[in-house]
């Protein structure tokens, strides 16, 4: 019988690559031999602290900063070896760029003017960009005259209006308010479907990282800890500082007792048997497991309950609670348990009892010794 012939699939295609770029400010490291390779088409979000070096990463891949040692390549050509205007780059910065003394459409038209495109082809292009960023007929307002979130826009235009190969957007939405910042992710989002251009987002906020992104890089003090899919660094995190900076977990401490087909931890009088990948320690290791709190479940009080627990407060988070609870097995440590649906408030009443138990998915462990990079 005649089998169907899979065909592979099209290998990506990579619009940016980086290769051990090493950055200084002085004496200061901003980025550790960084590498990093971004398929064309992507939506690719750089996430960590403040100071991690997430806006000198971008700068480096806009040619703005230059990299100690390292190469930055885009669409297979080093950077050092293009001029700006063939970069074909669109910048997005935090802060207001557009200048104060050019209308909308020659803030947004302005790139095009300088690398010599015929004024009607500009018109065209700009106003284009705008019906894009959904602000038609706002070519001859001043900058002065829009709100914060419609000035963001514009500057979007105004890196969308030349066609780039990559779009880089350094926290572009940080200043306007949170409503206003969800509609115009939603809108980034969609602009970016459709125009299909490779993007790079930065962001300290998890949560926007993990809604917006195909693949998201988790930073901490110039180093690179773990790039992948928004599930799979929530699901799978291969370090410490990526488990508690994406997503909410519990922290706790056990021991790695032993291995059979899965490994075996101790955490206060029970054990959790959980498959090897999630387990980043050697048997007979103190370990610390990270727990997300829709990992837990609640019961009532029975003879089949390990670990038992009293509720000390509810927050209550609209879509779902956060159940606090004091653990006494736990010693100090407090648990918090997510629970969906509009009945956990009055199913786990401050002070009433409950047993805990654990499902194996959602939660994982690491050496003690291995502590986050500081
Ligand atoms: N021009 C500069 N001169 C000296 N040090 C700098 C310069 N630019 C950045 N740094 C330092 O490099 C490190 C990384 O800075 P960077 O701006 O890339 O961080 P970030 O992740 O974008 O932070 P934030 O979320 O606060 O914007 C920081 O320690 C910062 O102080
Ligand atoms: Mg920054």
């Amino acid at each position: 019988m005649a089998t169907a012939q899979l065909r592979n699939p099209e290998p990506a295609i990579v619009a940016v690559q980086l290769n051990k770029v090493l950055k200084r400010f002085g004496d200061a490291i901003a980025l550790h031999e960084v590498s990093l390779k971004i398929h064309q088409g992507e939506f690719i979000t750089l996430l960590g602290p403040s100071g991690c070096g997430k806006t000198t990463l971008l700068k480096l891949m806009a040619g703005v900063v230059e990299a100690d040692t390292g190469e930055v390549f885009i669409d297979g050509q080093r950077l050092g070896e293009l001029a700006p205007h063939e970069r074909e780059i669109g910048l997005v910065l935090q802060n207001n760029t557009l200048l104060p003394h050019m209308n909308v459409a020659q803030n947004i038209g302005y790139d095009l003017h300088r690398r010599g495109v015929a004024q009607a082809e500009i018109a065209e292009r700009v106003e284009q960009a705008l019906t894009i960023v959904k602000l038609p007929g706002f070519g001859q307002r001043n900058p002065q005259e829009l709100s914060g979130g419609q000035q963001q826009r514009v500057a979007l235009a105004r890196a969308l209006v030349i066609r780039p190969k990559v779009l880089l957007l350094d926290e572009p939405f940080s200043t306007l308010d949170k409503g206003l910042r969800l509609s115009m992710h939603n809108e980034l989002k969609d602009i970016q479907r459709r125009l299909g251009v490779t993007t790079v987002f930065v962001t300290h906020e998890q949560s926007e990282a993990l809604s917006m992104s195909d693949r998201v890089v988790v930073m901490c003090a110039g180093h690179v800890l773990q790039i992948g899919t928004p599930d799979t660094l929530y699901r799978r995190p291969r370090d410490p500082f990526v488990a508690s900076f994406v997503g909410d977990v519990n922290i706790l401490a056990g021991r790695y007792l032993s291995r059979d087909d899965r490994v075996v931890l101790a955490m206060a009088d029970i054990t959790l048997r959980l498959p090897a990948e999630q387990v980043h320690a050697e048997v007979g290791a103190r370990v610390n497991i990270y727990v997300r709190p829709e990992s837990i479940r609640l019961a009532p009080l029975g003879p089949d309950t390990l670990l038992s627990a009293t509720v000390v407060s509810h927050v209550f988070q609209g879509d779902h609670v956060d159940i606090h609870l004091d653990v006494p097995a736990l010693g100090q440590n407090r648990l918090f348990v997510r629970q969906s649906g509009p009945d956990a408030l009055t199913r786990w009443p401050v002070g009433c009892a409950a047993g805990l138990s654990f499902a194996s998915e959602g939660i994982c462990a690491f050496a003690a010794a291995v502590l986050p990079i500081p």
